[in-house]
């Protein structure tokens, strides 16, 4: 595996895969149509500007590379929206994998590592959440996903593409070192959102229901490092190559924190007041979700070596050292 294209590699957790390569020494094509991604997030390896579901743009990519793999992050994120529009949600998140899947074929290329979510779970019926437990979303976006990872297995059978396909819970945190973090607009994720309050950008944190069947009423996540996200894909990429063996791995730290514990971790460590006030549930947030990882870290050789409050402390760092984000907002 010596060059790797990194699909949606200017976003969030694509830029963070991007630098990871590069810093284990692989040459890096990044493929993005710069909807939601940064150009300033890539800034040292060949960026193509376009749409996977553009063929003939893949095609040109794949005629002018010789690559050997593929990771694929692009797609629209947003749960929330993703209720509201679930077409786009459609067009984009599948049709996008149809597009690679075909260019794929057409070009000969075996591996691809997938970005999936834990949304694909829906409201889970025991903790942690193990892989082969029921899959019934609650969302457009996790029915994409599940959608996807159904097509994966199919062409896996019939044009013999090996893929993994990561089921990440909470990604959070930053690479400050490497200049790149989380710039949402808009932002609907916790850890940003409390880091704002923070910095004094929001008036406070609104937390999204106290009733839930938990010991302090919040609801409890699962929260990865972005850096660890990028160890475990490479680490997926590799295996493919190495075994051919296919397969669906839970990417999480196997601890749950709830809202309330990542408030007061985030006052800790940024030694700001940070304001919090209790709103209504948000609809469809299940009240816990924590992973089982323990296959990731026997097939993959992956666990998480960035816990809570290295999260919090990286996504600080470039908080409060990029304010207005990449600052590329129109
Ligand atoms: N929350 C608040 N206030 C906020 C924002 C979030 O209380 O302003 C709470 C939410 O209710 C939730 C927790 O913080 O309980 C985490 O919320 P996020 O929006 O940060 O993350 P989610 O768990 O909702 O979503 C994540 C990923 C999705 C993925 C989903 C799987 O971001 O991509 O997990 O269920 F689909």
């Amino acid at each position: 595996m010596k060059t790797v294209l990194v699909a949606g590699g200017a976003g969030y957790i694509g830029s963070h895969m991007v630098a990871h390569l590069v810093e284990n020494g692989y040459r890096v094509i990044v493929a993005d149509n710069l909807s939601t991604g940064h150009r300033d997030a890539v800034k040292d390896v060949p960026l193509y500007v376009g749409d996977i579901r553009d063929g003939a743009f893949l095609d040109r990519i794949f005629s002018e590379n010789s690559i050997d793999g593929v990771i694929n992050f692009a797609a629209c994120s947003l749960v929330g929206e993703s209720v509201k529009k679930p077409l786009k949600y459609y067009a984009n998140n599948v049709m996008g994998s149809v597009s690679m899947l075909d260019a794929m074929r057409r070009h000969g290329i075996g591996y691809i590592v997938f970005s999936s979510t834990a949304a694909t779970y829906g409201e889970p019926e025991k903790q942690p959440i193990e892989e082969q437990d029921r899959t019934d979303p609650t969302n457009p976006y996790g029915a994409t996903k599940l959608a996807i990872e159904g097509m994966l297995k199919w062409c896996e059978k019939a044009y013999g593409i090996r893929y993994a396909a990561l089921r990440y819970f909470n990604a959070a945190g930053a690479a400050p070192e490497k200049g790149i973090g989380e710039d949402h607009a808009p932002e609907t994720h916790l850890i940003p959102i409390v880091l704002a309050a923070a910095l004094g950008k929001r008036s406070h944190i609104g937390i999204f229901g106290q009733d839930y069947p938990t010991p302090d009423g919040t609801c409890i996540r699962d929260y990865i490092h972005v850096k660890d996200l990028a160890r475990a894909h490479l680490l997926a990429l590799l295996h493919l190559e190495k075994t051919g063996e296919s397969g669906i791995f839970n990417l999480g730290s196997g601890t749950g924190y709830s809202v309330k514990e990542i408030v007061e971790t985030a006052r800790r460590i940024t030694g700001r007041p940070i304001p919090e006030k209790i709103e209504p549930r948000r609809p469809g947030d299940p009240s816990v979700l924590i992973a089982a990882n323990k296959k990731a870290a026997e097939v993959l050789g992956f666990t998480p070596q960035l816990g809570l409050d290295a999260i919090i402390a990286d996504a600080w760092a470039w908080h409060s050292s990029h304010p207005e984000g990449f600052g590329d907002r129109v």
